[in-house]
């Protein structure tokens, strides 16, 4: 009988204190066990990394349950089908699911999704097509519902889920404006994905900047980093404007993150929301539906961070907590 093939896979053997660490991750040699009746198996091609992931790590009250040890690192996933014993799937299958931070995935089929991947790339499913972009879609149509006019700015505006928000909400009329670290990130912003204006937060002036951006002050605000930079935003609010919470990313690594004034959400009359796009899955077929439309017309653009091999993605991850990647974070792996 042949030798089993060989599976590489990642597992998180500990649990971070304070800052997370390459140690808390271990690369293991499994062999793969035949399909049962059923199953699929799927080369995984690529693995999304997310910064949710960094809350799976840490054993805490949350929305969904911590990543236990020493399984596979949770994480979406792009791949093809190379076997199958589920009628639903066939071998060549493009397909997306949750197969974590592995080479080989094997599924009952459930989660996993067929793409065609023959007039975008396999990755776009993980980002400009996938869970980020519809996060997008949904903070800012379903929470900040903006009108022409308004202005919407949005933290972490260069990454997956931020480039979509302003792209779209200059679509609907908006004045956009990014908060992003770095010239390089702000630029791009701007002359690449058509914010009207980039403030970078590293410059050492954030308030004095914000307020140079908008004069007149701000009606929608996608959050995705908190600490500083909400501080910084919370004053410029116009009455009755709209903050859709998305992420925290800066109080992620085990840093507090303090709020200086809420009660400014008092005085202007401020609609706070936080949400998941995983509780939402109603809106998801229209979401990408418009999404893919923007693509397809090369209206909506979007730039990749591609890590390289299996064994890179604990470090490719924790660059990604530090704002290292400059795009949609993914890890290649064939
Ligand atoms: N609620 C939901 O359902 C949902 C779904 C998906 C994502 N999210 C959230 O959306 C946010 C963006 O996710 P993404 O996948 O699009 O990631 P991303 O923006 O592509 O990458 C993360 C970016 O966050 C910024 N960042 C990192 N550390 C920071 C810090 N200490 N202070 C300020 N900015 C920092 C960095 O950009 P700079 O270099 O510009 O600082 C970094 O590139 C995250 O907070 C994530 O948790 C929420």
């Amino acid at each position: 009988m042949a030798d089993a093939q060989i599976n590489r896979r990642i597992l998180l053997v500990s649990r971070p204190q304070g800052e997370a660490s390459v140690s808390n991750f271990k690369l293991v040699e499994t062999p793969l066990a035949p399909l049962a009746d059923g199953e699929v198996r799927v080369r995984n091609h690529y693995l999304s990394l997310d910064p949710y992931m960094r809350g799976r790590m840490d054993d805490a009250k949350s929305y969904a349950a911590p990543q236990p040890l020493n399984e596979v690192m949770i994480g979406g996933t792009a791949g093809v089908v190379t076997e199958s014993r589920n009628p639903a799937f066939k071998a060549g299958d493009s397909v997306v699911g949750m197969l974590g931070w592995q080479e080989y995935g094997t599924s009952d089929g459930r989660g996993l999704n067929k793409v065609d991947a023959s007039r975008v790339p396999l990755s776009a499913y993980l980002g400009v097509l996938g869970m980020p972009s519809v996060t997008a879609w949904y903070g800012l149509n379903g929470i900040i519902e903006p009108k022409a006019g308004e202005t919407v700015v949005v933290s972490a505006a260069s990454g997956a889920v931020g480039s979509v928000v302003g792209q779209l909400a200059k679509a609907a009329g908006c004045r956009a404006v990014g908060i992003a670290g770095g010239a390089e990130k702000c630029r791009y912003v701007v002359e690449t994905l058509g914010f009207d204006t980039c403030v970078d937060y590293k410059a050492g002036k954030l308030r004095e900047d914000l307020e140079a951006a908008m004069p007149g002050g701000i009606d929608g605000y996608f959050e995705n980093v908190g600490g500083e930079v909400l501080n910084a935003v919370l004053p410029r609010m116009n009455a009755f404007g709209r903050i859709a919470v998305c992420g925290m990313i800066s109080g992620y690594d085990g840093k507090p993150l303090p709020m200086d004034q809420p009660r400014l959400i008092l005085t202007q009359r401020l609609k706070v929301q936080g949400f998941i796009v995983y509780e939402h899955l109603d809106i998801w077929p229209r979401a990408l539906g418009e999404l893919g439309e923007r693509v397809a017309t090369k209206k909506l653009h979007f730039r990749e961070s591609i890590a390289q091999g299996l064994e890179n993605a604990p470090e490719a991850f924790l660059g990604l907590l530090h704002g290292k990647n400059f795009g949609k974070q993914l890890v290649k792996l064939v």
